[in-house]
């Protein structure tokens, strides 16, 4: 018997099996005795300040961005914490979409936040010079984009404990007399969009368990407040305690919700 060529065999198989036994970065960073949160736009603003809250909270963080590379703020705190896990996705990017739903199959995902969202240029969606490109460009962001992320994530939802998907949506989007503000036309008519969005994912997945929230921030000190809405700096809040409210709102979301848009505090925002 040659003794060196069957060592060498038994040192091949043991590798290979040592390569597929390993748990891998992804097995690794899941806890499976905490829930998970996956978010999308996750390295600035209040996506940032939700990646923040679910870590300190102890759960899985799965923090998506457009640029991991340019997610500092993220990325230290991915150094800190071995259970949340920084991935690409542009949320217009539906082969990324499927091919992130596809590496997390086995993952349950207790909530998912759709927090991308763009404000667009405000020079291209006033009345006299509405851009139809700003147009598709916010719709593509702001609308589909959580609608595919709803539909490409839904089994994972499925398979959680807490089973809920909650879109970021504004009181820009209400079409409620009383509540038409100024701001940028398509901003506007993307949330009214992304509500309707959301309340045709509950029909398809409320069958399954799943709960379907729309959760506005209110006024949050963000990129997007000072770029576009710098007038309401002085009366808006921190990312931080935005969010802490929000998730309270999550936390509290259960079978007796009724669909309808709710504020960061609770109450209603009428659609
Ligand atoms: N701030 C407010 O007062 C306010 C009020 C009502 C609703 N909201 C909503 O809250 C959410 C977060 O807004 P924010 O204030 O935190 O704005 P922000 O500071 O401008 O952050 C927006 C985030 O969305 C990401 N994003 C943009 N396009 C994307 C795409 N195609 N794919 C993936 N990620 C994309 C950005 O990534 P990059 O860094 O790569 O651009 C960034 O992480 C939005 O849905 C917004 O409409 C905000």
């Amino acid at each position: 018997m040659n003794i060196r060529r069957s060592y060498s065999s038994f040192a091949l198989v043991v590798s290979i099996w040592a390569v597929i036994a390993a748990p891998g970065a992804l097995a690794q960073s899941i806890d499976p005795g905490q829930p998970t949160v996956l978010i999308t736009g996750s390295n600035r603003g209040i996506g940032l300040a939700f990646a923040q809250y679910y870590s300190a909270e102890g759960w899985n963080v799965i923090a998506t961005v457009r640029n991991p590379d340019d997610a500092d703020e993220l990325q230290a705190l991915a150094a800190s914490n071995a259970h949340l896990v920084v991935e690409q996705l542009d949320v217009t990017d539906y082969a990324r979409i499927d091919e992130l739903a596809a590496e997390y199959a086995a993952t349950p995902i207790d909530v998912l936040i759709n927090n991308a969202g763009v404000y667009g240029d405000r020079g291209k969606q006033e009345w006299d010079v509405l851009d139809p490109q700003t147009f598709h460009d916010i719709n593509a962001i702001n609308v589909l984009g959580p609608l595919r992320m709803s539909e490409a994530f839904a089994d994972h939802v499925a398979m959680s404990k807490q089973k809920k998907i909650v879109s970021i949506t504004s009181g820009a989007g209400s079409v409620s007399p009383d509540r038409i503000a100024g701001g940028g036309v398509f901003y506007a008519i993307s949330k009214a969009a992304l509500n309707m969005a959301m309340r045709q994912a509950r029909v398809q997945l409320e069958p399954r368990g799943i709960i379907v929230a729309a959760i506005a921030p209110g006024i949050v000190y963000t990129d997007m407040l000072a770029t576009n809405r710098p007038s309401l700096v002085p009366r808006s809040r921190a990312p931080e305690e935005s969010v802490a409210g929000i998730a309270a709102v999550i936390a509290s979301l259960d079978h007796t919700y009724d669909g309808r848009p709710r504020n960061h505090d609770g109450s209603v925002l009428p659609w």
